[in-house]
């Protein structure tokens, strides 16, 4: 079954050379693009859909999201907008109520979210555990992730349990919970910060993961200046996340790296912190991605939307360098080569928005614009 999209008036990411092309078409066949270029010379296909001048981008990647949870914490947001700082501890509020959760009750929550997600245009959802810590807790989670999005990580190493002393929670994350949960998941990922893991404890655990076969990733300089983003850049992460604190030393690493920034601009919104210098990163040459974070605790958002328009209004970003954060960029975090773009070959996830441009995903902050999507060349 093939589909060719017509009348397409900006048609985003489907060549090398030309991240936009104007008047195109777009054949899906078979859950692959198939064909893109102009619209005169658009082939035949089973069906015909036709964009009606608007514009059609790749699919949203999501490139880092907690979904595995129980419960919300709208109460500490609240308080934190009248003054209370975002620190680490409030993760162990939602350990609680996730280790009381049913394995049905988490992945209908996954399931809610992943909806959500698409039906803003996000087609590609990574997912962390990290609110289980425990051998059980973390391979359940890693596990109902596995059947419900496309990417995981293991996330163990969010913050060590209230009733363990941390080098023992260390020795249980190296050992027995990496081995239940590495068959689930294809990255590591270490919250490495001040009241979660420091950068020997971190080096440890991504050693330990990297020997089972994970791809590195960091929670990095989220809550101030650290060595996450140069263990990182030493451990040649697929992505070092948030980067909300960077030194000029942190920005030449990334820089000169594979590395991606992954920037979670909802997170700085969410808790009222500073946003990240996303023009130093790009002006240096780092790649740049942009993701949700969506969580119970830092940023309860699904929308890549809102992310692209934070990114624009407030790091000064262009509409084009965030939508290629949002959909490239994505991909690259995740060492995806399938995804994030629309050239011959991609995957076959496809957003239509109800807008003449991808500028309007900035310029028109908060409205719906989604016309229609498709995931792996099926309508969502
Ligand atoms: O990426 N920083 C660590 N983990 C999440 C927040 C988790 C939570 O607060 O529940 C984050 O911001
Ligand atoms: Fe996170």
């Amino acid at each position: 079954m093939s589909t060719v999209i017509t009348n397409i008036g900006e048609l985003a990411g489907a060549a090398e050379d030309r991240w936009l092309m104007k008047d195109a078409a777009l054949v899906i066949d078979g859950g692959r693009i198939a064909w893109a270029g102009p619209s005169r010379q658009a082939p035949a296909a089973d069906e015909a859909y036709d964009a009606g001048g608007r514009a059609v981008l790749p699919g949203f990647v999501d490139s880092h999201a907690h979904l595995v949870f129980a419960g919300e914490r709208a109460e500490e947001f609240a308080a934190r907008m009248s003054g209370r700082p975002y620190a680490a501890g409030g993760i162990r509020t939602t350990v609680e109520r996730t280790r009381a959760a049913s394995d049905a009750e988490l992945a209908a929550n996954v399931r809610r979210l992943v909806g959500e997600m698409a039906r803003q245009g996000t087609t590609t959802v990574e997912c962390k555990s990290g609110y289980g810590l425990t051998v059980e807790q973390e391979e359940r989670a890693v596990r109902i992730a596995a059947s419900l999005v496309d990417e995981v990580t293991f996330l163990g190493a969010h913050v060590v349990p209230a009733d363990m002393e941390p080098e023992e929670y260390v020795r249980l994350v190296t050992g027995p919970m990496l081995e239940a949960c590495a068959p689930h998941a294809r990255f590591v990922d270490v919250f490495c910060e001040r009241g979660a893991f420091d950068a020997d404890q971190t080096r440890e655990i991504l050693t330990a993961g990297r020997a089972a076969g994970l791809v590195p990733r960091l929670h990095a300089n989220q809550l101030g200046h650290g060595p996450g983003v140069a263990i990182a850049v030493e451990f040649d992460a697929a992505s070092a996340d948030h980067c909300t604190f960077l030194s000029d030393e942190d920005v030449a690493a990334l820089a000169g790296s594979r590395t991606v920034a992954t920037l979670l601009p909802a997170v700085e919104f969410s808790t009222r912190q500073p946003y990240p210098d996303a023009r130093a990163l790009i002006d240096a040459g780092a790649e740049v991605a942009l993701a949700t974070d969506c969580n119970p605790g830092s940023c309860y958002s699904s929308s890549m939307a809102f992310c692209v328009a934070l990114a624009v209004r407030e790091m000064r970003m262009t509409p084009e360098e965030a939508v290629r954060a949002a959909t490239e960029g994505g991909a690259k975090a995740l060492r995806r080569t399938d995804v994030g773009h629309l050239r011959p070959g991609a995957r076959a996830d496809v957003l239509v928005l109800d807008a003449p441009s991808h500028i309007h995903l900035a310029y028109r902050p908060g409205v719906p614009q989604v016309a229609r999507v498709w995931r792996n060349g099926r309508a969502v």
